[in-house]
């Protein structure tokens, strides 16, 4: 081949060449020890002499012609290479972005906030309380000394030194009532625990106290309050029935019954088929529960009252297994944020 042959051919390998690479091995070929234009000037001094000069010339050219080829075509490579690196990684910004997954507040804790948000609206204070108490403030103070039958509903858990996981919210009305004189209006939800565990039980679940002392306190201020308490909560008009009952704190005492939310009273499963769905405990607070922690029972009068946390959840959003709540099962937790 003579040195326009190779030329010609060269270019061609040049011009088909697709990445980087490949325009390598095209150098090599032509360009390398062993390439073909190399062995071409390495042919010259078989040449006679006189045609030495011009065809050394010719080559040299082709040389140069082809080095600045390669070149061109490396850096065109070069930039179709960014190129289709760019459109490959290319953001639209105009897509709607990913929202990070945001939490959003249990159930239970809604419904406590629910009954808060009511009361402190109303005047009221929220305390929590403790859950570790002792046994003065989760039973004696609130009348239920200690061979009283009532302490064995309560399936208490104790701890080694004697001290226990309170069984009801009640003894936060102890505490408010020995750290403060009445007015007094506060409620107080939190945690609590009985050993206790079945499609209606669980041994933890939530309570919410409410108390209330003044002078003059009559059963129709409890009335009253737990009335307007349910039309807010449930933002319906439901009936209600307030039984008389009995608990040691209290005097008199009743538990309130409300319409089932689920059949409104015409009997279903949800309610047992009586229509009626008991949502709380509640009473007068009993003199010797007033004077035991200190608030005269001559000069002041109270009513107190405490209803089941998950139980207004599960009403609300008419949940018909507690152990709904408790195990945490994304698929359920979702529908309610
Ligand atoms: N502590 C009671 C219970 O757990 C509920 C209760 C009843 C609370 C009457 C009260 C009340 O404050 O007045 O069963």
């Amino acid at each position: 081949m003579n040195v326009d042959e190779v030329l010609q051919a060269a270019e061609a390998e040049v011009a088909a060449a697709v990445n980087e690479a490949g325009l390598e091995s095209v150098r090599i070929r032509q360009l390398g020890r062993q390439g073909a234009l190399t062995k071409l000037l390495k042919g010259l001094g078989k040449l006679p002499k006189a045609q030495r000069p011009a065809a050394g010339t010719a080559i040299n050219a082709a040389k140069t012609r082809l080095q600045r080829l390669i070149a061109k075509r490396q850096a065109a490579l070069a930039t179709e290479q960014l190129a289709a690196k760019m459109a490959a990684e290319a953001v639209d910004v105009t897509l709607p972005g990913r929202r990070p997954g945001a939490g959003g507040l249990h159930p239970v804790s809604q419904a406590l906030a629910r009954v808060e948000d009511i009361f402190v609206g109303a005047g009221y204070d929220v305390f929590s309380g403790l859950e570790v108490e002792d046994d003065y403030h989760n039973f004696e103070a609130l009348n239920i000394p200690p061979a009283h039958p009532a302490r064995a509903m309560h399936d208490t858990f104790y701890f080694a030194d004697g001290s226990l996981l309170r069984t009801h919210t009640s003894p936060a009305q102890v505490h408010v009532m020995e750290s403060q004189q009445p007015p007094i209006r506060v409620i107080c939800p939190g945690r609590v625990y009985r050993r206790d565990s079945d499609l209606t039980h669980t041994p933890m679940f939530h309570q919410i106290e409410g108390l209330v002392i003044d002078r003059g306190i009559s059963f129709a201020h409890l009335k009253g309050t737990i009335t307007d308490f349910v039309r807010r909560f449930f933002e319906r008009e439901l009936r209600l029935r307030f039984r008389p009952s009995y608990f040691p704190f209290t005097e008199p005492s009743a538990e309130v019954d409300v319409q089932c939310v689920h059949c409104l009273g015409h009997g279903c499963r949800v309610c047992g088929r009586t229509g009626w769905l008991e949502i709380l405990g509640c009473g007068l607070v009993h003199p010797r529960a007033l004077a035991m922690s200190g608030i005269d029972p001559e000069t002041w009068s109270g009513f107190a009252f405490g209803m089941g946390g998950d139980r207004l959840a599960m009403l609300l959003h008419e949940v018909n297994d507690i152990r709904l709540f408790f195990e945490n099962d994304l698929r359920f937790l979702e529908q309610f944020n």
